[in-house]
């Protein structure tokens, strides 16, 4: 089974194949690295790991261009059905949401989460069975020990795991989690994007795990 995997910059993919497509925490406008605008993308879901600006993002105009169905935290989908987002899928850490593609779902993340100075629930990372293959994003977190368990429960292909340090963890600490997830291919996210960020993933180097780091616009075809 082959899985199309597009970064879309900072956090945000498109996965795609099998006539399936899934967007992920999409920050397009006010990314000056984005390659994407909104418009451009097409898709049945969306996925947010959490409430931040820069995970939400442009989730109210894709949803609305695609009629699509957006699968988040309880309080993010409250809010989003305020802005008159009709497909709604809630859910929260533990929980697991059925979909066409397979499934998403929810694990702990140690961040925070609001949007416009509003609650936007629990972070999470997102774990979604696409097509088959298991993508473990792991959401903006720090590091903790239950990746480790995350890791053997899901067997993911894939993790992606932010490194840009300040507001998650920096390489060194991201190449410990990928070394506790074990995933195939890890793929760093989330640095880059602002000054303020690391601005490169050199020290992403996990032991037994593949690197595979993507430019934002670049679609990568992962299986056969
Ligand atoms: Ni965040
Ligand atoms: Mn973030």
């Amino acid at each position: 089974m082959a899985l199309d995997i597009t970064f879309l910059g900072h956090a945000g993919f498109l996965l795609s194949g099998n006539g399936n497509s899934l967007v992920i925490d999409p920050f397009l406008s006010g990314n000056g690295l984005a390659v994407h605008r909104p418009e451009d993308l097409s898709c049945d879901y969306i996925a947010l790991t959490h409430g931040h600006a820069d995970h939400i993002g442009d989730t109210v105009a894709i949803a609305q261009h695609n009629d699509a169905t957006v699968i988040g935290a309880f309080e993010i989908c409250n809010y989003l059905g305020e802005k008159g987002i009709k497909k709604l899928e809630p859910g929260n850490a533990g929980g697991c949401i059925r979909t066409e593609f397979g499934w998403v779902a929810f694990t702990q993340a140690f961040h925070s989460s609001s949007y416009e100075g509003r609650y936007m629930g629990m972070p999470n990372g997102l774990v979604i069975e696409f097509n088959g293959l298991v993508f473990y994003h792991c959401g903006d977190t720090g590091l903790f020990g239950d990746m480790q368990m995350i890791g053997e429960i899901y067997k993911p292909d894939i993790a992606a795991i932010p490194i840009g340090d300040r507001f998650t963890m920096d390489a060194t600490l991201g190449a410990k989690a990928a070394e506790l997830i074990k995933p195939r291919v890890a793929i760093p996210v989330h640095y880059k994007t602002f000054p303020i960020l690391a601005q490169d993933a050199n020290g992403f180097t996990p032991h037994g795990v593949e690197v595979r780091e993507l430019e934002p616009g670049e679609t990568w075809r992962y299986g056969t």
